[in-house]
């Protein structure tokens, strides 16, 4: 397929979601603000406006997506929950959770969408236009992160129009993403395992499960690979990142943590994750400060340590991927 349509961009209300719903049902591909990023919508259950997601994002056919729906109840027509994935639901949905689950026998959602897998992801975000949307439309959408496969996630709907326009047909504009990473991830199958550190913390997970969480952080679980999109070169700026910077070479631009490192001054270009060294605030940040500096034209980003508690998991995870490429 050549893709050469027609972006449309158009702020957060009502007629844009009723808009956005009449795309969907006729197989195109909406992007819309949910509480982590912007997800890119396709209907979960046409195979056709699936493969026209692959295609805009340039994403493998082996990479499965997300199915987003707007309560538990939809979300039980696709999956099966078990004690503890329902505990999980009842605590943190709507919100920035998504479950890897057994497939549902009714489940409609296209074989393209799960790669083929006998499991489905599944999420109820929480986010007025992303909820709004799925209440429209009234089936599950597949929602990607709305940027070109391998690039940084978008926060922003500039950051989805720089990535997609002319590949996809609809964009809301709802703002800056408030959580600013994606959901975290956990396989719910036998014992519970954490895929994708993210917007929930493990700790607040831990807390509900009154468990410890085990981690596959290469998604590699058993036989097969859980979750197949975890591959390390993923979520990268074309600029090089030095991780744990103190100090600033010349050159570099810098993205800083709480009190900006030795040589700031000299730096291209500084951008402040969270001056007062917040990690909600921070993470919130974090792909849209990537985007800035990785357009600053410097020899390299120097990327200040991050603490590793709370969403600071998610942040160092994501840094480290966008370094290993
Ligand atoms: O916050 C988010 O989760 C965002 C917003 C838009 O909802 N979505 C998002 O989707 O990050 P995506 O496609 O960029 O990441 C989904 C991840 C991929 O790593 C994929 O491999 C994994 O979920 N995944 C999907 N289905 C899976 C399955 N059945 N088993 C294991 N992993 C799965
Ligand atoms: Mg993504």
């Amino acid at each position: 397929m050549t893709v050469s349509l027609t972006t449309r961009l158009a702020k957060a209300d009502g007629l844009s979601v009723a808009e956005a719903a009449r795309v969907l049902a006729a197989g195109g591909l909406v992007a819309f603000p949910t509480e982590t990023v912007y997800g890119l919508g396709a209907d979960a259950t046409n195979g056709r406006a699936v493969a026209r997601l692959y295609e805009a994002k340039g994403r493998p056919a082996f990479n499965p997506l997300i199915a987003h729906v707007v309560d538990f109840k939809a979300a039980q027509a696709l999956a099966r929950f078990n004690t503890r994935a329902a505990r999980l639901a009842k605590a943190f949905w709507p919100g920035p959770l998504t479950l890897v689950l057994p497939k549902a026998a009714r489940c409609r959602v296209s074989d393209l969408a799960t790669a083929g897998l006998d499991t489905i992801a599944v999420r109820v975000p929480d986010h007025t236009v992303a909820r709004d949307v799925l209440a429209a439309f009234g089936k599950p959408v597949v929602a990607p992160s709305a940027n070109r496969s391998g690039h940084v996630s978008p926060t922003r709907a500039e950051h989805v129009q720089a990535d997609l326009a002319g590949r996809i047909d609809f964009i809301i504009d709802g703002g800056a993403t408030p959580v600013g990473v994606e959901s975290t991830i956990i396989a719910c199958l036998e014992e519970p395992v954490l895929l994708r550190p993210g917007g929930l913390t493990r700790a607040a997970i831990e807390g509900v499960l009154k468990q410890k969480l085990a981690y596959a952080p290469s998604g590699v679980f058993g036989e097969a690979p859980l979750a197949p999109g975890m591959l390390s070169a993923h979520y990268a700026p074309r600029t090089k990142l030095r991780l744990n910077a103190l100090r600033v070479a010349p050159g570099e631009a810098l993205l800083a943590f709480a009190e900006p490192a030795e040589g700031a001054e000299g730096a291209e270009k500084v951008l402040n994750l969270s001056p007062r060294g917040n990690l909600i605030e921070a993470a919130a940040n974090l792909f849209s400060h990537l985007r800035a500096l990785d357009a600053a034209g410097a020899s390299a980003i120097a990327v200040m340590p991050v603490p590793g508690e709370g969403l600071g998991e998610a942040i160092n995870d994501r840094l480290a991927r966008a370094a290993a490429r």
